[in-house]
């Protein structure tokens, strides 16, 4: 089992490139049984497995040009063409934080050039896609400086980085189905990085198809900082984390076997505990719109009405995400426009579908 000491660079700082750049497109996921309560340094308080979405991506180059004179690194952000000065404190965190492990990294001054698949005030949070490209482009630097690194030992460094950055972000470079933190039941499981699901799902998991619905595109009220550290003193923090771990377990037999009514009735259970936490918190929050209750009445009717095995989850916020299995896409799809594309600010809705991580791309910016 690896532990933080394995993921220290051990190789030779002398001959480091001059400059460089590498790029990597990584998607955002969508969590089943979510991560909500950590503790430092982003260590989850129970384990979380998510779907690793498609079209939902962010797509990052990083120039690395070597810095003589200094002993820190000079960051810039670019985002879909604008300078982004607000972004550079939690990317000099994110760095302070991997330092550790990445020491070649000080010796570079990074230029960040980025963009996202999604609208930037879509509501979508981008730290997951956003920290898990970064992460990787640092690993493709450090690739180059250790040309013996192996795919699966890459992989896992990249997910521990991305942790490191976003604790959902570890969730992104792998596809379909990612579990991050240690659980009993799950063989390899980790609190530092994120592994595939590698047992045998049933086949109506794949390409699984996941519609989020932009009910509200506001700023959240809640980041996520303020959100996991509500649930220190929570009332319920003991019972939740229990209960998210259980829930996981019960997922697990769920996947292999293609039960689909349990697999509705824990995803829909874990977003609206993951809500009801945040109601009960202290101070509390309501994140969820009128239209987010609209929508998950008008897929409970469709739902009984129909027999088709549709279902919600919601992340810390207001938007939905309308989850079915591919073969009941054309019926799906005709009653999300016909029913629901109504309660989506503008008519906005991303028709997204798992698939299986991040890729590095040839040069495009
Ligand atoms: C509700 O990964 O955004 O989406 O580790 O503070 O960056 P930080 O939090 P973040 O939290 C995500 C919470 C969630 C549930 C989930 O994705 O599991």
């Amino acid at each position: 089992m690896l532990q933080n000491k394995d993921f220290i660079f051990t190789g030779n700082l002398t001959s480091l490139p001059d400059k460089t750049s590498f790029s990597w497109k990584s998607p955002s996921n969508i969590a089943l049984i979510k991560y909500w309560g950590k503790t430092d340094p982003q260590m989850p308080k129970n384990a979380s497995i998510s779907f690793t979405l498609t079209k939902s991506y962010t797509e990052t180059k990083v120039y690395f040009t070597k810095n003589y004179l200094k002993k820190k690194s000079d960051i810039s952000v670019t985002l879909d063409g604008q300078k982004m000065d607000s972004f550079v404190p939690k990317i000099e965190q994110f760095l302070e934080r991997i330092n550790y492990f990445t020491p070649y990294l000080s010796q570079y001054n990074l230029e960040i050039i980025t963009k996202n698949s999604f609208p930037h005030s879509s509501g979508i949070a981008s730290s997951a896609s956003g920290m898990s490209a970064l992460a990787l482009c640092i690993m493709s630097l450090e690739k180059e400086l250790n040309p013996f690194l192996v795919e699966s030992f890459f992989k896992q460094k990249a997910s521990f980085l991305a942790r490191l950055g976003s604790g959902s972000a570890c969730r992104s470079v792998e596809g379909e189905l990612v579990v991050w933190g240690k659980h009993k039941d799950i063989d390899h499981s980790s609190d530092l990085f994120g592994i595939k699901f590698s047992e045998e799902t049933d086949p109506v998991f794949q390409a699984y198809q996941d519609c989020i619905l932009l009910v509200d595109k506001g700023e959240k009220v809640v980041s996520s900082t303020v959100g996991h550290n509500l649930m220190i003193d929570h009332p319920y923090a003991e019972q939740r984390f229990n209960q998210a771990n259980q829930n996981l377990a019960r997922l697990v037999s769920v996947l292999k076997s293609g039960d689909l009514e349990n697999f509705i009735s824990i995803v829909e259970s874990e977003a609206l505990s993951l809500h009801a936490m945040m109601l009960t918190s202290n101070p509390y929050f309501i994140l969820m719109k009128p239209n987010t209750l609209k929508v998950i009445e008008k897929i409970w009717r469709y739902r009984k009405d129909t027999g088709v095995p549709v279902c919600f989850t919601l992340d810390a916020g207001a938007n939905v995400h309308v989850l079915y299995p591919k073969k009941w896409k054309e019926d799906v799809n005709q009653f999300i426009e016909l029913e629901l594309a109504k309660y989506c600010q503008n008519n906005h809705m991303i028709w997204d579908q798992a698939g299986m991580g991040a890729a590095p791309v040839s040069p495009i910016f």
